[in-house]
């Protein structure tokens, strides 16, 4: 089956089934970020066109957002489009803005039901109109909630969204508003597209890779950070819920000995 032949409405409805239950974990990650891979893995084993594994994973993130709510996660940000992935074929690029469109469209008012707030980081400019407009309006109708604070990573890159505060930051000292003496540790932060976010506690990836495919980079600098097999449309509650167990379990330490 040609990848342009999937009928989106088809299989974006089957959401997954009925929520389900975590107790609260004591010391669970305040703020966990995901790349979730292996999409195209899944579809491709199954004999299935790469979109279809996109849509299987677009179902998890529900589940998921579902999840941190039982286990006391506060924050959720995951990485559903990188500056590098427009180098995929047309069609794959294509069939994923329209699947992001499809899934605003679809999840707002249970995302918003849910008490979710929802962000989304990442450079617009390169975005359709349309796309962007859903972005907007989903920001804003859940900007007073505050339940999980889930951030979706679209057309994100970390080098470049260092080069984009760079450049900010750049424009502030020429226009006289920061003193060049002044920049710290503390200064660059403020023009990510994370200001408002924590740092990341878990960094989960799945799919068996162990790289961070410039996710993050400057904010993930203490993170703790999981490589699990599993590829992303098989990546279950119960398996994240069992990574922010073992997280609490781990001693973190941030560079200091703790006695
Ligand atoms: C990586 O798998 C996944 C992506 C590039 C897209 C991630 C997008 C989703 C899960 C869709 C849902 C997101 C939202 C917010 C609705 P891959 O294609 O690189 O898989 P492969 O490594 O097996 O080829």
């Amino acid at each position: 089956m040609s990848e342009a032949r999937i009928a989106p409405e088809d299989i974006v409805d089957d959401l997954p089934g009925p929520k389900k239950d975590f107790a609260p974990i004591e010391g669970a990650p305040r703020h966990v970020a995901i790349i979730m891979d292996g999409n195209g893995r899944w579809a491709q084993a199954r004999g299935r066109p790469r979109l279809f594994g996109h849509h299987a994973g677009a179902k998890r993130v529900r589940e998921i957002v579902e999840a941190c709510e039982d286990l006391g996660v506060k924050y959720l940000t995951i990485f559903a489009f990188s500056t590098e992935n427009w180098k995929r074929t047309q069609v794959e690029v294509a069939g994923l803005m329209s699947l992001f469109r499809r899934y605003i469209a679809k999840e707002t008012r249970e995302l918003d039901e849910r008490d979710a707030r929802v962000r989304f980081i990442g450079d617009r400019v390169k975005l359709d109109r349309k796309l962007i407009a859903l972005m907007d309006t989903l920001e804003a109708e859940t900007s007073g909630n505050d339940g999980v604070q889930l951030t979706v990573a679209l057309n994100y890159g970390g080098r470049d969204e260092v080069a984009r505060a760079t450049k900010r930051l750049a424009q502030d000292v020429a226009d006289g508003k920061l003193d060049p003496a002044k920049v710290d540790e503390e200064t660059l932060p403020k023009y990510l597209d994370t200001h408002v976010l924590p740092d990341p506690d878990l960094v989960i990836r799945t799919s068996g890779e162990a790289r961070i495919s410039n996710f993050l980079l400057w904010q993930s600098a203490y993170a703790e950070y999981e490589f699990v097999d599993t590829l992303w449309p098989d990546f279950s509650a119960e398996e994240f819920a069992r990574l922010c167990e073992s997280y609490a379990r781990r001693d973190r330490r941030f560079g200091a000995v703790i006695s």
